[in-house]
């Protein structure tokens, strides 16, 4: 099979990348919007709309030229059909689908859910190679689920987050420590200098059957306390003990759903033992080694993709696309960008009970 070319456009990355059917990177670019975006404390997405029309095609260009490969030379066009915001998502998939009509190639419109859950997979992350089935903890600014990964184009959800992403929890607690935008990082930094038993914040599902997820009280909880203390009264000290206590709540609480998911997935598929944490939120140092001993203790291995791979990113999109190129899933020209898609409906299957 010859390499394929993925592009990412579902948020604020501005992303392509050529991948070698053995799921060596040719090239890659990632043209982050942030500072587009940063005024308005957010992902604007008319401003992202834009900006990825004026990028992606200098960035696809750039990634060709750099992988020594022209658009005929490629086995296929995989552009993220959704979910997302649908501006960006239109670009990339008419961008490809150009591309695709103009060289007679597939082109394969890939979920970006499905791109996070299927990075585990690429050569060389876990020994052996990622086989299924497996559990994916996907925790990013937009999504929060537990899912059991049985094939391509195969996830069973087994819980998520009944309100706000684990991220979007990040973001706004950040926000409320005047921290900017994305605040996730920032926060992870701040902890670093707090202490995380100071303010005894709500672990909101602790103990509870299942792996949903709820994050919105402990958000309050915080609100609260920086209420207290007074927004512009608050000192450098006390926002880390703040940040500290809350990503300790976080960690917490996404240990104790990671253990109730795996038993999950052990009941479903025995012979399972792999978990793997995707996502932006797998970037933060204090969840992945947490994550890692609440995986060991259920008999499970953590994988965590680097963390370049862990944030939107073109690569795992040229992946998702060899690997559903190789099950021979190449989709019609007709498909529409979806702002809305959840994983769940690749497949037939439904919510395991
Ligand atoms: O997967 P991603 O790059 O984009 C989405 O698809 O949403 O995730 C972005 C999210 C943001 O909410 C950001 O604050 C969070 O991931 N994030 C982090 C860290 N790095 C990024 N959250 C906590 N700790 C981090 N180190
Ligand atoms: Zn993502």
């Amino acid at each position: 099979m010859k390499p394929v070319l993925g592009i990412e456009t579902s948020c604020d990355e501005t992303a392509a990348a050529v991948m070698g059917a053995d799921g060596r990177v040719l090239a890659e670019a990632v043209l982050s919007q942030l500072s587009e975006h940063r005024p308005f404390g957010g992902v604007v997405p008319e401003v992202a709309a834009r900006a990825h029309l004026h990028y992606l095609p200098e960035l696809v260009r750039q990634v060709l030229t750099h992988a020594g490969v022209d658009s005929a030379g490629l086995g296929g066009i995989a552009a993220t059909a959704g979910p997302g915001l649908i501006g960006g998502l239109i670009i990339g998939t008419q961008f490809g689908k150009g591309i695709a009509i103009a060289h007679r190639l597939p082109f394969i419109a890939i979920n970006h859910l499905e791109a996070h859950a299927l990075s585990a997979r690429i050569p060389g992350l876990a020994d052996g190679g990622a086989a299924f089935p497996y559990l994916l903890l996907l925790l990013s600014g937009g999504h929060s689920q537990c899912i059991a990964v049985t094939g391509v184009g195969r996830h069973v959800r087994l819980g998520g987050t009944i309100d706000d992403a684990a991220g979007e929890a990040f973001d706004k607690v950040a926000k409320l420590l005047g921290l900017g935008w994305p605040g996730g990082p920032a926060l992870e930094v701040l902890a670093e200098e707090g202490d995380p038993a100071r303010f005894p914040f709500p672990r909101p599902m602790l103990r509870r059957p299942g792996c949903d997820f709820s994050f919105s009280g402990l958000k309050t909880a915080v609100a609260q306390a920086v209420a207290r203390l007074g927004k512009n009264a608050l000192g450098r000290e006390q926002a880390a003990d703040i940040a500290a206590s809350f990503q300790r709540a976080m960690v917490d609480v996404l240990a104790d759903r990671a253990a109730n998911a795996a038993r999950m997935m052990q009941n479903a598929y025995p012979n399972a033992h792999l978990m793997v944490v995707a996502g932006g939120v797998a970037a933060n140092a204090r969840l992945r080694s947490t994550l890692a001993r609440a995986a060991k203790d259920s008999g499970f291995q953590m994988l965590a993709p680097p963390v370049r791979l862990c944030s939107d990113n073109a690569v795992m999109v040229a992946w998702a696309g060899i690997e559903r190129l190789r099950a021979g899933l190449i989709d019609d020209l007709s498909l529409d960008a979806q702002p809305r898609w959840p994983l769940e409906t690749l497949n037939d299957q439904s919510i395991l009970a």
